[in-house]
């Protein structure tokens, strides 16, 4: 790392720019009713009973073979947690909770449009569905024990039934998020060597009827070109019985999935007991390269974590009513709407769609109407709702005693809206750091028992021991008043296992910037480094400043440069491309591309909206760009590399700082006029922005 991005994560001078909020106390209705509500959890979890507390996580769960060895460091940093114990996780979110909860409700699944009947699944409805697809897949598809199976599943009950059943074959299950590109899902399919698709027909999404089906052709053709054939698409249908795509069925590999149960109705299948080491799915993320990461989960480390978490940080209770208006296609969904919520036997709302359809008074009239008393969410969304219907919450008649935001910093601003607002300051608010390397949280506030700090995501949770380390790796102290890289000292049961395919690229991405000794088996000597700049205040709470890899956080979803240029220059006229972020008041952040042309080719809108359709084929809808400017060059630097500070910092009409190491120092002046110009006219002139918006700017990309 040279000058820089060093600057970004190095400098003390950040701190000028650091406005400390004062403390909300939880509220008493809240305190009174907590899982977590006597200090002396604290004390359980604090360094010295490291890693034995997490003993108090695994005991949430049920094991068939109870674990000997708490944490083996045996292999660093490849951990294993829990080791000799064995479980399944469909018994543990399902089967168990029969004997005293049969038929409440798992699930209660909001269909978009508001004329369609809310669903409740019973356990003991789950129960049934999951057997039946689990049979169907071990029997029709003869998947077995650590075979891949790739879903690209909406927000509907079946793909929690989905996961379920792979869970209860030991099968590893890879959900690609719906709303990304047929070609996106190819290519984990390929990455994961998945025989098997999973996808639904359509859905709907902002009062459309979604064709989803087409994108699985593309992704099997994406995935034949990678060299991975698919033998069989199951195919579920929205409206059983009907069909919602215009792609044609292919005879011979493509099923539906509500004709091919009819031969499994009632058939139960045994659950399979895996070892706590064994992967229980794959979430793919960005990384700074082309390729996404596969992040490999476990299933008795993770399930013990996300159970833990989700009872002391969500505060939830069985008889609670939780809603996670996140997608279950992200970490966030996986870990908080289906494992740890029904590992605990709660209820957990599922919504199909958009928040603000068809208005932006909708999710409080769903939180009314089904009595929901938890309520998770990301600041892009509470960014969204505030800005279209800041008066809606007031109109409704719902008791939130917990929320939760997720994904990116939330402005103190937007905070307060939260809880003032949506919260009707009788709840109590915790902000979750985490990735979806983590399995579960890192950094937060145990509800009932720390303060919240508005902008701030709180210490370390339970047996998490932060630590924010300089270039150099000395510690920088809580209250030094600098930014640093956040790091984790030690493991926990939570955290990916590897990086699928890649263990190299998993130690050198992770640990080994700060690794203290490379032969080492101490767990001391290989904090885990998040990629995230933070600062950590006197109290310990944690401030994430946000990525300093050229990774751009849209609505708080990691995309990375390299994707987004690559997906450009597949236009047959784009020579070159960069990507840039540049600061957007509802989605944090939005995706701008710089793109040059090849010889003999003129700039049009055509070129530009070919762009934007290529990212959207590419990687899907979430990453179409803000703008595609086209320029007669990029600013370079003499060995021929992008200078994508200058871009980000034109985009972002922030200072372009020093243009002397460039090649073609004269081009800056032509394009900042030429986008700043077009930016004026189309309204796009942003607000002013903070020191540390600046920096992240006059930092991105820079080597
Ligand atoms: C990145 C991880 C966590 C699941 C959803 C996103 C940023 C996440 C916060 C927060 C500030 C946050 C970080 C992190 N981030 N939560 N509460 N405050 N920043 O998972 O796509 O893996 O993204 O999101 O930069 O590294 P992800």
């Amino acid at each position: 790392m040279k000058d820089a991005k060093k600057a970004q994560v190095d400098d003390a001078h950040i701190a000028v720019h650091w406005k400390e909020e004062g403390y909300y106390q939880p509220p008493a209705r809240f305190i009174g009713q907590a899982n977590a509500a006597d200090p002396d959890i604290l004390e359980r979890f604090s360094e010295e009973h490291f890693p034995d507390c997490f003993k108090e996580y695994a005991d949430l769960l049920t094991w068939d073979t109870y674990w000997q060895t708490t944490l083996d460091t045996s292999n660093p940093p490849f951990w294993k947690w829990f080791v000799g114990g064995r479980l399944n996780v469909s018994y543990n979110c399902v089967d168990r909770h029969l004997a005293t909860s049969r038929n409440k409700a798992a699930i209660i699944w909001v269909p978009e449009p508001e004329e369609e009947r809310t669903e409740a699944v019973t356990y003991q409805d789950l129960y049934g569905r999951v057997n039946e697809f689990a049979a169907l897949l071990r029997d029709f598809c003869g998947v077995k024990v650590g075979d891949r199976v790739t879903f690209h599943l909406p927000m509907v009950p079946e793909l929690p039934v989905s996961m379920l059943a792979c869970a209860r074959l030991g099968v590893i299950h890879s959900e690609v998020f719906g709303g990304f590109s047929g070609m996106a899902c190819g290519g984990r399919i390929a990455d994961s060597q998945s025989r098997i698709l999973v996808t639904m027909d359509g859905y709907y999404r902002n009062g459309e009827l979604v064709d989803h089906k087409a994108k699985a052709d593309e992704a099997l053709a994406v995935a034949r070109e990678q060299g991975i054939e698919v033998d069989k698409v199951l195919v579920w249908r929205r409206h059983a019985g009907q069909y919602a795509s215009e792609s044609p069925m292919v005879d011979g590999r493509d099923f539906f999935v509500d004709e091919l149960l009819n031969d499994y109705r009632g058939t139960l299948v045994e659950p399979v007991s895996m070892p706590a080491e064994a992967p229980l799915f794959l979430m793919y993320t960005s990384g700074t390269t082309a390729l996404p990461k596969g992040c490999q989960h476990s299933t008795g480390g993770y399930l013990a974590y996300v159970a833990g978490t989700s009872k002391y940080y969500q505060d939830i209770h069985p008889e609670d009513t939780y809603w996670c208006l996140a997608d279950i296609g992200w970490i966030t969904g996986h870990s908080y709407i289906v494992y740890g919520p029904l590992a605990l036997g709660t209820t957990s709302v599922i919504y199909e769609g958009v928040p603000t359809y068809p208005d932006p008074g909708r999710p409080w009239r769903i939180a009314e109407r089904l009595g929901v008393n938890i309520f998770h969410t990301a600041p892009t969304t509470i960014r969204m709702l505030r800005k279209l219907g800041p008066d809606e919450p007031a109109k409704y008649n719902y008791r939130f005693k917990h929320m939760t935001t997720v994904g990116e910093p939330i402005e103190p601003e937007v905070w307060r809206w939260y809880y003032d607002s949506v919260g009707k300051g009788e709840a109590a608010i915790v902000d979750t750091w985490w990735q979806t390397e983590n399995g579960g949280f890192l950094g937060s506030t145990l509800p009932a028992l720390q303060a919240m700090k508005p902008g701030s995501c709180g210490p370390g949770v339970l047996g998490i021991y932060p630590a924010i380390y300089d270039e150099d790796g000395n510690v920088l102290e809580p209250g030094s008043g600098r930014a640093g890289n956040v790091c984790i000292r030690n493991p926990w049961p939570g955290s990916f296992q590897t990086i699928w395919g890649s263990p190299e690229r998993f130690i050198q991405t992770y640990y080994e910037k700060y690794c203290a000794n490379k032969e080492s088996k101490d767990w001391r000597d290989w904090p885990y480094m998040a990629g995230d700049g933070a600062m950590q205040a006197a109290d310990g709470y944690l401030r994430i400043l946000g990525r300093i890899d050229d990774v751009i956080n849209v609505a708080g979803h990691r995309l990375g440069t390299k994707e987004l240029e690559s997906a450009s220059i597949t236009v047959e006229e784009i020579a070159e491309a960069a990507a840039v972020p540049v600061i957007d008041d509802i989605r944090g952040r939005a995706v701008e591309m710089y793109v040059s042309l090849k010889p003999g080719f003129s700039a049009s809108s055509e070129i530009e909206k070919k762009v934007s359709k290529a990212i959207e084929s590419h990687i899907g809808k979430i990453a179409r760009p803000k703008n595609v400017w086209i320029v007669p060059d990029m600013p370079k630097t003499r060995s021929g590399k992008i200078m994508r500070r200058v871009i980000a910092s034109i985009s972002n009409f922030a200072d372009i700082g020093d243009t002397t190491t460039l090649a073609n120092p004269e081009i800056v002046e032509d394009i900042r006029q030429h986008v700043q110009g077009e930016k004026v006219d189309r309204g796009e002139t942003p607000r002013e922005l903070t020191a540390e918006e600046l920096k992240e700017m006059a930092a991105f990309g820079a080597e």
